[in-house]
């Protein structure tokens, strides 16, 4: 039955996380996951997550499915995150939200409810986007495209070649766009390009799918969602995938939300049916524990406080590795410009760094870098620091002689 069955290749990320784990070196360091990490290079489960579960252990009384959209709790919580509790397409009840085994979850209930509510449309992915949206999209039905996005010239958005692409993208055509923290780039859109792109959205009639798997991590919770409410100004239709991987530090307990914004109440009811029509057919309910966790912090106006603090302590760490990395190069000789990486956001930037370099930086000194260049900078340290930005200098100096 099987043997005419040739093996596929590794994720190329998690993949290099199996490669990080068999390396011998004890000087190792894994740049490639984007997993969040503390100083001493663990991830944590926040104090806050804690908190809860420990009163969830107390009060949880049964195992009962959830309804297929969530705990309502959890979707209330999740919609005002996104919004704000006052926004006024929350009033005009223009919103659905239901809770999905993480923000990839949720992209791919959200692929499954364009192919089967609006048809075979094609979804417009930022070039370069995270490399599993392809995946995610053309597993539904979906063909997907691609918009310029990075200018490798500047390190910032070729913003006009992406607008021009739009432009001629077909009306009803689904375009995905990062809220914050873009990754692979770290390169995010300014206030005023955001009511640009919203002018053409709405203007070409094209589905906005906001990407928002790092909400807390650029700038602040609020802050981040700046582009998602200039967007909710100008288009009256939208999709939102959330994930609380990131900023509730929740990989493996699988919850994010879908989130979709329709013109009037009536639209979104009748959205939230087939959105719950296909989620019954891929995972049937969500799982219960980590959307609990999310209600129960976000709810709790003393677990919420506490968990702002940490979703700003994760931030600054990040943003301090930033700065030092930037530092720490121009220490060790490295004449390159490197600066851009203190000026972007969340755990990523594209470094520049071509696959020869990725490749020496891994076989001689034990540091993984996924092949396109990115980095995720969450993985460095104080400690490794030193002998990161050393082993850079010499690949480098070595490309040059
Ligand atoms: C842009 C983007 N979307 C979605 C995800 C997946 O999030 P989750 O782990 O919640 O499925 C990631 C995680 O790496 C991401 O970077």
């Amino acid at each position: 039955m099987f043997e005419t069955i040739v093996a596929a290749p590794p994720d190329p990320i998690l993949g290099l996380t199996e490669a990080f784990k068999k390396d011998k070196n004890a000087s190792k360091v894994n740049l490639g996951v984007g997993v969040y990490k503390d100083a001493a290079g663990q991830t944590p489960i926040l104090n806050s997550v804690k908190s809860a579960e420990e009163r969830l252990l107390k009060s949880e009384n049964t195992k009962n499915y959830l309804p297929i959209d969530g705990q309502p709790e959890f979707d209330r919580a999740t919609v005002e995150l996104l919004f704000g509790a006052g926004h006024p397409v929350l009033a005009a009840q223009r919103t659905v939200t239901a809770q999905a085994p993480g923000g990839t979850g949720a992209l791919r209930v959200a692929a499954d409810f364009v192919f089967s509510t609006l048809g075979k449309r094609t979804v417009w992915l930022s070039d370069p986007t995270w490399p599993n949206h392809p995946q995610v999209f053309n597993a539904a039905g979906l063909p997907t495209a691609s918009y310029p996005y990075f200018d490798k010239q500047t390190n910032g958005v070729a913003f006009e070649a992406m607008l021009n692409a739009l432009r001629a993208a077909p009306e009803g055509d689904v375009v995905v766009v990062h809220g914050c923290c873009h990754n692979p780039t770290g390169v995010d859109l300014q206030p005023q390009q955001w009511r640009a792109l919203g002018e053409v959205l709405a203007e070409r009639k094209l589905l906005p799918l906001v990407e928002f798997a790092y909400q807390g991590f650029a700038n602040g919770l609020e802050e981040d969602a700046a582009g998602l409410h200039q967007l909710v100004q100008q288009c009256d239709s939208m999709l939102v995938a959330s994930s609380y991987s990131k900023n509730f530090g929740l990989y493996n307990e699988r919850v994010g939300a879908l989130t979709l914004v329709a013109p009037d109440e009536k639209q979104a009811e009748a959205a939230l049916s087939h959105i719950k029509r296909v989620a019954r057919a891929n995972y049937s309910n969500p799982p219960a524990h980590g959307g609990a966790i999310v209600a129960t912090v976000l709810n709790d106006p003393q677990l919420r406080t506490q968990w702002e603090a940490e979703v700003a302590e994760m931030r600054d760490r990040i943003n301090t590795m930033r700065h030092l990395f930037v530092e720490t190069l121009q220490e060790k000789g490295v004449d390159r410009d490197f600066s851009f990486i203190a000026r972007q956001h969340g755990m990523f930037s594209f470094s520049g760094l071509n696959a020869d370099q990725v490749k020496a930086l891994r076989e001689r000194f034990g540091i993984y870098i996924v092949g396109s260049g990115r980095i995720s900078v969450a993985g460095m340290t104080e400690d490794n620091m030193d002998y990161l930005c050393s082993a850079i200098a010499e690949v480098l100096a070595d490309d040059k002689a």
